[in-house]
């Protein structure tokens, strides 16, 4: 299995979706460790858990701090300790947006509420008088803005008739523990979902110009040109022609490029079945290392190769300024 990742939790009081986190990462095929606990509260009930579980923990109250001091502080810890994913499981201060930027994409949160509703505090009393059918809890990512972010997983909890703020929050607390180690677990191995990755260049292959997508022989394709007109710049391959990697096939300059690619990195490239003959090159995608910048670059290029001369001409007279 691949080495897992490294996970920092902060929080600032009780650490029960930590503790979720803690015994979630025991069992033996979760893809991430918890390597430090930390905290803006020194005695967050929490702490004395993850001590006691072995793990490293680290506290440094905000008092007296600006908020970019305190955050800067909590940063080099996690750095410090190696840490990968920042995980927020409770911790009630507001981030400098430095410390976001710093872990953009690498560090989630949990929130009381199904998103984008009710965010910030008091969310069960709020669904409550709203008169909610049902609350539940929100895992996301998190950005500079409050509670906002991509939303990454959510369960619904029934409220009850009867429901007080208390007896809500217990029970969604229950569906917090259930939805967090897996929705981590989930978001850390996202680079191996065949389903991530096809996203992913797809995204990036619909971003150039007049491109669209149409499926060949099952394999997701991307188009540039009309759609009768159209021609292929990129495909993406999935066990494809019983291949068994998962990668990205796009059009090198011809076989005297491709052959040097697969030279200088035969674990990254290979000659497609069917598609090598002319001169195309499989990139693997499905290694854990890809690097999506340069596979972005690779799209472009590709569809350089094939675009109709009016809109290659329009770069070229854009490239002279
Ligand atoms: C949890 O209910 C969590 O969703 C909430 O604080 C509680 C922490 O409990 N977080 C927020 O409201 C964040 N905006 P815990 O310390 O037992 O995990």
């Amino acid at each position: 299995m691949a080495e897992k990742a490294r996970i920092g939790i902060l929080i600032s009081g009780r650490g029960s979706n930590m503790a979720a986190l803690v015994y979630a990462a025991k069992a033996p095929g979760c893809p991430y460790e918890i390597v430090l606990v930390a905290s803006n509260h020194p005695d967050a009930p929490g702490l004395t858990l993850a001590e006691a579980e072995g793990i490293a923990t680290f506290a440094h109250p905000h008092k007296g701090l600006s908020r970019e001091e305190h955050d800067a502080i909590m940063h080099d810890a996690l750095v410090e300790a190696g840490v990968e994913y920042v995980v927020l499981a409770g911790y009630m201060r507001i981030l400098s947006d430095g410390f976001v930027s710093k872990w953009a994409d690498r560090m989630l949160n949990i929130h009381p509420s199904l998103l984008p509703k009710y965010k910030g505090l008091d969310t069960y009393q709020r669904a409550i008088d709203a008169g909610d059918r049902v609350a539940g809890c929100s895992v996301h990512l998190v950005t500079p803005e409050l509670d906002d972010g991509p939303i990454l997983a959510q369960t619904e909890v029934a409220i009850l008739p009867g429901d007080d703020a208390d007896s809500l929050a217990s029970r969604i607390l229950i569906a917090e523990h259930q939805l967090y180690p897996g929705a981590l677990a989930r978001y850390v191995t996202r680079e191996a979902d065949p389903d991530w990755i096809l996203a992913e260049v797809r995204r990036r292959a619909l971003a150039l110009e007049e491109t669209h997508e149409r499926a060949s022989f099952g394999a997701p394709g991307w188009r540039v040109g009309s759609e009768t007109t159209g021609k292929y710049f990129a495909y993406f391959a999935q066990s494809h022609h019983g291949e068994a990697s998962i990668a990205l096939l796009v059009k090198t300059t011809g076989i005297d490029e491709q052959t040097a690619l697969i030279d200088a990195d035969p674990d990254l490239y290979y000659a497609p079945k069917f598609y090598g003959k002319s001169g195309w090159i499989a990139i693997r995608l499905d290694q854990g290392r890809t690097d999506w910048d340069y596979i972005g670059e690779w799209l472009y290029k590709s569809w350089c190769q094939v675009a109709p001369k009016r809109l290659t001409r329009l770069i070229e007279i854009a490239g002279q300024f």
